[in-house]
């Protein structure tokens, strides 16, 4: 099929997922609005219609709750096909139900994108209001994510990292006694094979984490202080810090100068707190139980976004580039979400090692902005081959290239139309 064919069936599958204004990722698997899906579907949207981009942002803001957290899922109308729905999260925290923490905070630099390509002439107006709502957001992770003011950003769950049965949460998790959970059944199984997804107990573990903080009533500071899962994850921290400098470029554009000074300072904070993700043996940026101190072992496709945030320093990109050109050699297809010479690397199972494409936009933005265009190159020629391949897949195998996990994904389309696909390139050259 040609890139072009591919267009046109990505903005269906962007247009066909749309609820009225919002984006579910999938038919079936995913019928609510999440956060970061929401996001990279707004840059889809932008290649073809700037006001639905904007409206998606917006209506992902409209359940942001008093305390400034934007939740990972937004239940606007309650469907069973999805567990666990909003009885099981118990939250009140804002004016539409929802989980009850947060995912990766891209939204920032999103929207700097945005108005950076905005036609439309109300773009600014728009980013205005978001703004406060931006910052709000920014200051309750610094709160309630970094409650020392180490630099670093915790989840509080698999969940809150997007990338839920990572490696790097194994011991932390095998750490949450399960209580509180009673009997229940899960709903992801039924759409997709369980060969894809997390084990039965990661779930009765996932669900304990909920328990444990529905027990405190979801207060932010009684969650950062009690809840059994708390590691800083190089993931939230990278994509929290590249979104405050697009946030600063953001505020500076809209005049905004006390905004603007208070953002320089979380990525001064930042950019030193990013040393305490530095594995010395690994010669990579790895996550850390807060709650034991411990570094993890592995190198997730996270590692790579320390290019992302801005931390281009020679020893970083240099590690880095032979990370990826040693993972190249063992894998058809870049970048796999875990390292495929660790133990726990399974091609097949979600974040344990498949390839996610708008990591893949991420990781090659970094190298891209750190001069390294031939592998930011390579990880776009790589996705789109996925997706030739796989089609609109959720997640793709790093060896056969096999489509995994929910079909018609709209981020996996947003991210085709707004990098992949060579229609792009040509439009953008
Ligand atoms: C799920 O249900 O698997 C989601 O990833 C949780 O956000």
């Amino acid at each position: 099929m040609s890139h072009a064919e591919l267009d046109n069936q990505a903005r269906a599958i962007l247009t066909g997922n749309d609820q009225g204004g919002y984006t579910i990722p999938t038919k079936g698997l995913y019928p609510y609005q999440w956060n970061w899906d929401s996001v990279f579907v707004a840059l889809g949207f932008a290649t073809f219609d700037q006001d639905r981009a904007w409206r998606e942002i917006e209506m992902l803001f409209e359940g942001q709750w008093r305390d400034g957290m934007v939740p990972h899922i937004l239940f606007r109308k309650d469907d069973p096909s999805y567990f666990p729905g909003p009885s099981v999260w118990g939250t009140d925290g804002g004016p539409i139900p929802s989980s009850g923490h947060s995912q990766p905070p891209v939204a920032a630099s999103v929207v700097h994108d945005l108005l950076a390509g905005d036609t439309t002439g109300r773009g600014e107006e728009r980013a205005e209001r978001l703004l406060p709502k931006l910052m709000n957001w920014h200051r309750w992770y610094l709160s309630y994510r970094d409650p020392d003011g180490l630099g670093v950003i915790a989840v509080i769950h698999p969940w809150e990292s997007g990338r839920d049965n990572l490696p790097d949460w194994d011991e932390a998790l095998r750490a949450v006694e399960v209580r509180d959970i009673g009997p229940y059944e899960r709903k992801d199984t039924s759409h997709v094979d369980p060969a894809m997804r997390p084990h039965k107990e990661d779930y009765d573990r996932y669900l304990s984490i909920v328990a444990a903080c529905r027990n405190v009533g979801w207060d932010p500071a009684k969650v950062a202080a009690t809840c059994p899962f708390f590691v800083a994850d190089p993931g939230v921290t990278f994509i929290f810090l590249r979104a405050n400098r697009d946030l600063l470029a953001l505020a500076e554009r809209l005049g905004r100068n006390e905004e603007a000074d208070e953002i320089r300072g979380w990525i001064a904070k930042m950019e030193e707190g990013a040393a305490r993700l530095w594995n010395e043996d690994l010669m990579a940026h790895v996550a850390v139980n807060e709650r034991t101190c411990k570094q993890t072992d592995g190198i997730s496709s996270a590692s790579f976004l320390a290019l992302y945030a801005g931390l281009t320093d020679t020893r970083t990109l240099s590690a880095l580039q032979g990370h990826f050109d040693r993972i190249a050699a063992k894998v058809r297809y870049l970048m796999p979400s875990y390292d495929p010479g660790h133990p726990s690397y399974e091609p097949l199972r979600y974040w344990r090692g498949p390839v996610w494409a708008m990591i893949n936009y991420m990781i090659a933005k970094g190298f891209a902005e750190a001069g390294d265009k031939a592998r930011a190159e390579r990880l776009r020629a790589d996705t789109a081959k996925l997706i030739e391949t796989g089609g609109f897949a959720e997640y793709f195998s790093p060896e056969s290239g096999a489509g995994a996990g929910g079909g018609a994904f709209s981020w996996t389309s947003a991210i085709w139309l707004t990098w992949a696909s060579s229609t792009r390139a040509e439009q953008a050259a």
